[in-house]
C-alpha cells in the first residue's frame, strides 16, 4: 500500500508515530519559516507541517512546487498540533514530513474543489470527475451506497432473490418512449432498453422464483425534470402468493427499516389515502402532508351572487394559509402571476384577508359582503389572521392550478421542512385513463384512447370487473404508490395472472388481438402455464436517495448524470458515429 493510513484517520492517540499518508494538495499556505500543505482524500484533509529553517533544503524545494490537486505521498511524524482545529476530524494532529514524493502533478482545476466551490452546474459536469473530489458529492454517492446496501440486507432476510433480467429487449407502445439500440446481426431489427424489468419480473413469478428483486437500471426517453433521468435507478420487487395488503406490509416494512438504519429515524405507521381523495382534497395523486391546507368546495357557497368569475366556473376551490392575512398587495401579485405562469395556467386569484381585528377583506369586496364573507370562514375554517385564496375553472384544471399554489404557499409558510418526513400510500388508482392524444406509438382509432394509468398488467379490482365493459374509467386498479413529501417515490400493483383477462384489458388498450400476440404474446402464453397470482413494485432509487440526502434534484446521488437535454457533457454523448457503422447497422439518416 502507498500509506499507512488515510487523511482521515490520525488522532492525538497516533502522536509520535511515523506515517506515510497519500492523496490531494488541498492548498498549500506558504508563511517563509512555516509551510503548511493541507493533504486530502477520501476520508479527510490532515496538516502537513514544515518548519522550514529545520527541514532539509530538498524537503522544502520539493514543498514549494506544489499546486492544487498534485498527488503526493507524504512520510513522516505524527505531532501534536500547537494551535488545534475543531473543524478536522483530524484537528489535532498534524504530520512533521521526512520524505515527500510528488507521485503525480496536476494542472490548476477550472473550479475550486471545496465545499463551497465557485464552480456552475455545467462546468461542473463537464468535469464530473473533480466534482466527485467534493465532500458533498462523496457523502451523496455514500448515502446511496449505504441505501443498497440496507435495501439488500432487508429483503435478504425476507429470502428475495437478486435476479438480473436483460438490457437488451423489446420495444412496447406503452409506456414512455424507449431508448432503441440497432441489431448489426438482424438488420432493421432493434432492441429497446427497458423501461423497467416489468415483464421479466412477472416471468420469474411463472418461473417460480416467488420473491424477486433487483437495484436496476431502467431508460425513458422522456422530458426530464429535476426528480427525472433518462437513465435511472429502480429497486424493483415482485412476489407470488401474496394480495396487496401483504405488498404494502412487506414495503412498509421495507421503508421504515432504511429511515431506522440509515436515518437512525422511527417513522410512524403509513397511512392509506385514496387516488380519489388525494385529487379531491390536494388536487394532486402525490400529496405533501407535511401540512394540512386542504382544499374546500366553495361552488354552493359562492356562486349565484353576479360574480361571473364564480358564476361561469365549474369548479370554485379554495385553501385557507394560516397566518397569511397580512400579505401584502405586492405578495398577492406575486401569487397571482405564479399561477398564471403558462405551465399552471390559472387565469386568476381570488382571496380574502381574515384581519387579526376580526375583520374579513376579499378582492371581490363588490360581490360579497361581510355577510357572506364569514361563510367562507366558516367553509375553510378559517381563524383571525389566516388568508383564503380561490381559484375558479374547469374542474381539473382549477384543482392542478391550487394543487401548485398549496406547495407554494407551504414553501412560503416554511411547512415543507427537509428534515421532516411524511411518507403515505396512495390507493385505489384508476386502472385506465382516457387521452386525446394521438402519438407516434398510438395503437387506437384517432382521437386518442385508453391507456393503462400504472402498466397494462395490473390488476383491476375484482368488484369493478364488471364495468370493464360499461364504463371502463371508473375501474379501480389495485394499484398503489408510496408516496413521501410530495414526491412519487414508488409503485405498484397486484397482477393480471389470467390469460383471458390480459387479453381483454389489452383489447381495451386498443390493442388487435395480433398485435397484443405480436407484443405480448411471450407473457400471455406464460400464463397459460401455471401463472401463479403476484404483484410488487418499484422504488425510485435515486428519488429514495435525494430525498434521504435533503435534495430535490436526482442528479447530485448519481455519479455520472445527463443534463436536463439529456447528454453527458463529459463524454460528449450522444455523438453522431462513423458512416461505416450506420452501414454496418443498415441506418440511412434522414438529410
Ligand atoms: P413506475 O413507472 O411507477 O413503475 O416507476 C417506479 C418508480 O421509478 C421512479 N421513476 C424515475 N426516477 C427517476 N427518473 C425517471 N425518469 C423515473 N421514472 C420513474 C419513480 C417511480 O415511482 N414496473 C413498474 C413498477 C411495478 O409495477 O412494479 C414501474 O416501473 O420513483
Amino acid at each position: 500500500m502507498l500509506r499507512s493510513h488515510t487523511c482521515g484517520e490520525l488522532r492525538i492517540s497516533n502522536a509520535g508515530q511515523t506515517v506515510t499518508l497519500s492523496g490531494w494538495v488541498q492548498g498549500v499556505r506558504d508563511k517563509g519559516s512555516l509551510l503548511w500543505i493541507d493533504l486530502r482524500d477520501r476520508y479527510g484533509i490532515t496538516q502537513i507541517t514544515i518548519e522550514t529553517d529545520k527541514a532539509s533544503k530538498e524537503l522544502v524545494d520539493v514543498a514549494r512546487t506544489l499546486g492544487r490537486e498534485f498527488v503526493i505521498s507524504v512520510t513522516g511524524t505524527v505531532a501534536e498540533r500547537y494551535s488545534k482545529s475543531d473543524k478536522l476530524e483530524t484537528g489535532d494532529v498534524e504530520i512533521n514530513p521526512e520524505k515527500i514524493v510528488v507521485i503525480n502533478a496536476a494542472i490548476t482545476p477550472p473550479f475550486t474543489i471545496e465545499d463551497e466551490t465557485d464552480g456552475g452546474d455545467d462546468i461542473r459536469m463537464k468535469y464530473r470527475y473533480l466534482d466527485l473530489r467534493r465532500n458533498s458529492v462523496r457523502k451523496n454517492l455514500e448515502l446511496r451506497h449505504r441505501i443498497a446496501i440496507e435495501v439488500r440486507n432487508y429483503l435478504d432476510k425476507l429470502n428475495f432473490l437478486e435476479v438480473e433480467t436483460p438490457v437488451l429487449i423489446k420495444s412496447t407502445p406503452e409506456g414512455a418512449r424507449d431508448f432503441v439500440v440497432p441489431s448489426r446481426m438482424n438488420p432493421g431489427e432493434f432492441y429497446a432498453l427497458p423501461q423497467s424489468p416489468q415483464t421479466f419480473k412477472q416471468l420469474l413469478m411463472v418461473g417460480g422464483f416467488d420473491r424477486y428483486y433487483q437495484i436496476v437500471k431502467c431508460f425513458r426517453d422522456e422530458d426530464l425534470r429535476a426528480d427525472r433521468q433518462p437513465e435511472f435507478t429502480q429497486i424493483d420487487c415482485e412476489m407470488a402468493f401474496v394480495e396487496q395488503e401483504d405488498i404494502l406490509n412487506t414495503f412498509e416494512g421495507l421503508i421504515r427499516h432504511l429511515f431506522k438504519s440509515v436515518k437512525g429515524l422511527d417513522i410512524p405507521t403509513l397511512s392509506r389515502m385514496t387516488y380519489a381523495d388525494a385529487m379531491k382534497f390536494y388536487g394532486n395523486d402525490k400529496p405533501d402532508i407535511r401540512f394540512e391546507m386542504k382544499f374546500v368546495e366553495m361552488n354552493d357557497i359562492v356562486k349565484g351572487k353576479d360574480f361571473k368569475v364564480f358564476d361561469d366556473a365549474e369548479l370554485v376551490v379554495g385553501i385557507c394559509a394560516n397566518g397569511a392575512a397580512e400579505y401584502t398587495r405586492k405578495q398577492m401579485d406575486e401569487l397571482t402571476e405564479f399561477i398564471k405562469r403558462p405551465q399552471i395556467g390559472a387565469t386568476g386569484l381570488i382571496y380574502a384577508r381574515y384581519n387579526l381585528d376580526g375583520t374579513i377583506k376579499s378582492s371581490v369586496d363588490k360581490f360579497y359582503n361581510e355577510e357572506e364573507l364569514k361563510k367562507w370562514v366558516a367553509a375553510f375554517d378559517a381563524k383571525p389572521g389566516d388568508l383564503m385564496m380561490l381559484i375558479a375553472g374547469e374542474e381539473n384544471k382549477a384543482r392542478k392550478a391550487l394543487s401548485e399554489l398549496r406547495l407554494e404557499m407551504g414553501n412560503r409558510l416554511g411547512l415543507r421542512d427537509k428534515n421532516k418526513f411524511a411518507c403515505h400510500w396512495i390507493i385505489d388508482f384508476p386502472l385506465l385513463e382516457f387521452s386525446e392524444e394521438v402519438d407516434s406509438t398510438s395503437v387506437g382509432e384517432k382521437g386518442g384512447r385508453w391507456h393503462a394509468k400504472h402498466h397494462p398488467f395490473t390488476s383491476p379490482k375484482l368488484e369493478d370487473v364488471a364495468l370493464l365493459e360499461t364504463d371502463p374509467g371508473a375501474v379501480r386498479a389495485n394499484a398503489y404508490d408510496l408516496v413521501i413529501n410530495g414526491v412519487e417515490i414508488g409503485g405498484g400493483s397486484i397482477r393480471i395472472h389470467d390469460k383471458n383477462l390480459q387479453a381483454k384489458m389489452f383489447g381495451l388498450l386498443g390493442f388487435s388481438k395480433e398485435a397484443a400476440q405480436a407484443q405480448f404474446g411471450f407473457l400471455m402464453n406464460a400464463f397459460e402455464f401455471g401463472a401463479p397470482p403476484h404483484g410488487g413494485l418499484a422504488f425510485g432509487f435515486d428519488r429514495l436517495c435525494s430525498l434521504f440526502g435533503g435534495a430535490d434534484v436526482i442528479r447530485d446521488f448519481i455519479a455520472f448524470p445527463k443534463n436536463n437535454s439529456g447528454r453527458d457533457v463529459m463524454i460528449d454523448s450522444p455523438s453522431p458515429i462513423a458512416q461505416a457503422q450506420l452501414d454496418e447497422l443498415m441506418i440511412e439518416l434522414k438529410k
